[in-house]
């Protein structure tokens, strides 16, 4: 029976969240994609940098900025063996500059979404899904894109009635 798979990327540590910065114990899309396992019940997998950003937010910024201005594919720690089983992937991943982080594209690159359903879950502070759905689906015409939901990191906590009507309803 086709399964679905909740792929996700996250940083914990220093963050801009709701104006200024904070240290977060759990990245607030991590916390979305735990909501979004004990809605769904589907597997989890975290996409993982081998080498991760600074904890350090301005040094992370520049970071993920170098990354993507050199559109790199940062190495990841490890992959799914194979997503065959799956015929939904819910993909939940930070707004960095607009998009997707780099490693989020690492991802998308090593598999092939072509006819698999792509529900992308994005928290941010203010940017929504930016252009990550749009690169997404130049990414794979062939998948079937389903609506975005846009999370505020800093509300994440109160997010899980609108997770329940994102998976339910949408
Ligand atoms: C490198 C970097 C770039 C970011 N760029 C944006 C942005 O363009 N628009 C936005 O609304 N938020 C931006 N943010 C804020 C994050 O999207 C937001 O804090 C998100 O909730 C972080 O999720 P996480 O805690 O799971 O990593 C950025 C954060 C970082 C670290």
């Amino acid at each position: 029976m086709a399964q679905a798979l909740i792929a996700y990327y996250s940083r914990a540590g220093e963050n801009y969240v709701g104006g200024k910065i904070r240290r977060l114990e759990v990245g607030s899309a991590k916390v979305a994609a735990q909501m979004l396992h004990g809605l769904t019940g589907a597997d989890l997998f975290e996409i993982k940098q081998a080498e991760p950003y600074s904890d350090d937010h301005m040094t992370c910024i520049e970071e993920a900025k170098r990354d993507l201005e050199a559109d790199a594919r940062p190495a990841l720690s490890s992959y799914p063996e194979s997503l065959d089983g799956y015929d939904t992937i819910y993909l939940a991943y930070p707004n960095y500059w607009g998009t997707m982080p780099m490693a989020v594209w690492a991802f998308l690159e090593h598999f092939d979404f072509t006819g698999k359903a792509i529900r992308p879950l994005c928290t941010n502070e203010g940017s929504g899904m930016g252009r990550s759905e749009s690169d997404i689906r130049r990414l794979y015409p062939g998948a079937l894109l389903g609506e975005g939901l846009s999370i505020i990191g800093g509300e994440v906590h109160r997010a899980r009635p609108a997770i329940k009507r994102w998976v339910t309803e949408s």
